[in-house]
């Protein structure tokens, strides 16, 4: 069974090695879905079908230029340990499903062009260890208080992103440093030396962080 899969641009498909299990019709997928670039690039997409290889632990498809969204079947792959889809040219939101994943302990998205708010399916992810990178995105939205549900063993990368409002000061969040927020530009609150403004949307209230919000210190020039 198929428990390791890494494309990088010097991949040469071994296609034809493969029987036609189920494994290998869903790489014959995947073959189909990239489009080699005249420069030597991969172009393509992320085919749903591996979602059926069911035995994969690591998954390395970074540094390919692969774009559209990412398909909801792919977390049917549920034995995943590792889900390396960075730098990559991916868009759209983070299906949910991706909280199916159980067992997944590393996952990095970062540099990509996805989008939407950030994935509260992530706080099912109870495996995760180590930083869970999803900078150098378009995410929008406020930092959800459930993030502060992830374990503490987790550090965030949110950097570069298009995030607003006030950071949720709740459980493992306090403890992330100012580098998981930074380049948020509308992001306000500590651990940023950001304050919180009132032309701050307000947020909407959420069960994990019933602390009111203290009135953030002005930096206004006297005099
Ligand atoms: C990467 O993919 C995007 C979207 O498909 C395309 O516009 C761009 O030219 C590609 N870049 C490279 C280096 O292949
Ligand atoms: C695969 O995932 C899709 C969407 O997440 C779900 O509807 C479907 O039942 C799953 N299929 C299998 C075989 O698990
Ligand atoms: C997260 O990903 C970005 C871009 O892919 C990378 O530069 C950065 O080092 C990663 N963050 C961590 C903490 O490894
Ligand atoms: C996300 O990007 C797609 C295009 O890739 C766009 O159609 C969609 O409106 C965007 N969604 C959000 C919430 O920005
Ligand atoms: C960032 O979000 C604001 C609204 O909050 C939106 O107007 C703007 O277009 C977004 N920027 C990008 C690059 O998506």
């Amino acid at each position: 069974m198929l428990q390791f899969l890494q494309i990088s641009l010097l991949f040469i498909f071994p296609a034809v090695v493969l029987g036609l299990n189920s494994d290998g019709l869903s790489l014959l997928a995947l073959k189909a879905a990239i489009e080699t670039d005249p420069s030597g690039g991969f172009n393509g997409y992320i085919p749903s079908e591996l979602g059926h290889l069911d035995s994969l632990k690591r998954l390395n498809l970074a540094s390919n230029n692969f774009s559209k969204p990412i398909p909801a079947r792919l977390f049917n792959a549920t034995s995943l340990i590792a889900l390396d889809l960075s730098r990559n040219s991916l868009s759209g939101p983070v299906p949910a499903q991706i909280g199916a994943l159980k067992d997944l302990r590393h996952l990095d998205l970062s540099s990509n062009l996805l989008n939407g708010s950030l994935p509260e399916s992530l706080t099912e992810l109870d495996s995760l260890v180590g930083t869970l990178n999803l900078s150098y995105n378009i995410f929008s939205g406020g930092v959800p208080a459930s993030y502060g549900r992830l374990p503490v063993l987790v550090s965030l990368d949110l950097r570069h992103n298009n995030l607003t409002g006030k950071l949720p000061q709740v459980g493992s969040l306090v403890n992330q440093g100012p580098t998981a927020f930074s380049g948020n530009p509308s992001l306000c609150g500590f651990p940023l030396e950001i304050p919180c403004g009132s032309s701050e949307p307000i947020e909407k209230r959420s069960r994990g962080s019933p602390k009111p919000c203290r009135p953030e210190p002005h930096f206004a020039q006297w005099g």
